[in-house]
């Protein structure tokens, strides 16, 4: 890590831990450039009842480097030596909780509506956008294999994306605590998951590992595919986005939808009152 020329500890400021016994607020002044800096790099919007949390985080991340003070810190990664910290902090950052079969009825309706798709039209493609640690792709990966939407051989059919590099880590690796596995039915556990080194842990089988491709991706960036898509989750990602960032975003991902395919999101967020070419279905889900 590039993290070598940052000298937190020599800042003026003196260290937040310091700071923090010195009953001062170690994010004084800086809380609204971190805002900033996430809003433009990630498009998530800190609100400040998140103030709290990003002091801890940002101070727990500052023990962990050995010290220094946040100002240093904020004034390293907006250096081209603290980069590779930049990306760090918005994943310290960014809320990655997810779970196995996560608003299940999502899963449920996919399937019966690729059922109707006619064996001629080859295997559907799907995009998990924002994918966290990977329990959302390969919720979908086990859903569709059970009813034969996908077969050995689908390889890669599911693209999971995230702009983590820690939960795509964790992801790509598919080895997850027992009881974060108790959501998937017992039929499809004996087949999807097998036993991991930790007696306390399973892990993904390799074939379905196969379905899906893992990679990082910013989705206020470039996309570097082109899809189409049969169906795209972003879910519980855009809650974190203005009303202007959901709207290009809700745009985009239609362009990149086969006529007919369904994008779904979390079942707290809406489209409504934004432009887009999606048809309301049904609650968190809308179709090309
Ligand atoms: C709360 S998790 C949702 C995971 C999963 N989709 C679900 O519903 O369970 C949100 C994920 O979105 C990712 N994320 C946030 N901003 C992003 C961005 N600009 N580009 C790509 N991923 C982003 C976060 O890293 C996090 O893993």
């Amino acid at each position: 890590m590039t993290i070598s020329s940052f000298k937190p500890g020599m800042h003026a400021n003196g260290s937040s831990s310091e700071a923090l016994a010195a009953g001062q607020d170690p994010l004084e002044g800086q809380f609204e450039v971190i805002r900033d800096l996430l809003y433009s790099i990630a498009g998530i919007r800190l609100t400040e009842a998140k103030r709290d949390l990003v002091r801890a985080r940002l101070t727990r991340r500052l023990r962990k480097l050995g010290g220094g003070s946040v100002t240093g810190y904020v004034e390293f990664v907006q250096t081209p030596q603290g980069r590779s910290e930049l990306t760090e902090m918005v994943d310290i950052l960014t809320t990655n909780k997810t779970s196995f079969f996560r608003e299940a009825n999502h899963f449920d309706f996919l399937q019966r509506v690729l059922s109707e798709r006619p064996a001629s039209a080859g295997p559907p493609t799907i995009w998990s956008a924002g994918c966290s640690s990977g329990e959302e792709p390969y919720t979908l990966a086990m859903v569709l294999s059970h009813h034969g939407r996908l077969r050995r051989g689908s390889a890669g059919r599911i693209l999971a994306t995230d702009i983590s590099d820690r939960v795509l880590a964790h992801a790509r690796e598919g080895v997850y605590d027992r009881e974060q596995v108790e959501p998937v039915p017992e039929d499809m556990r004996k087949v999807y998951l097998r036993k991991a080194k930790d007696p306390d842990q399973v892990e993904v089988s390799p074939a379905l590992k196969e379905m899906i491709r893992f990679g990082r991706l910013n989705l206020m960036g470039d996309w570097p595919m082109s899809g189409p898509f049969d169906a795209i989750f972003c879910r519980n990602v855009m809650i974190y986005f203005d009303n202007p960032t959901r709207e290009t975003l809700a745009q985009r991902f239609t362009e990149l939808l086969t006529p007919g395919g369904y994008l779904f999101v979390g079942h707290s967020e809406s489209l409504t009152s934004l432009k887009h070419g999606l048809r309301y279905v049904q609650p968190a889900v809308y179709r090309r």
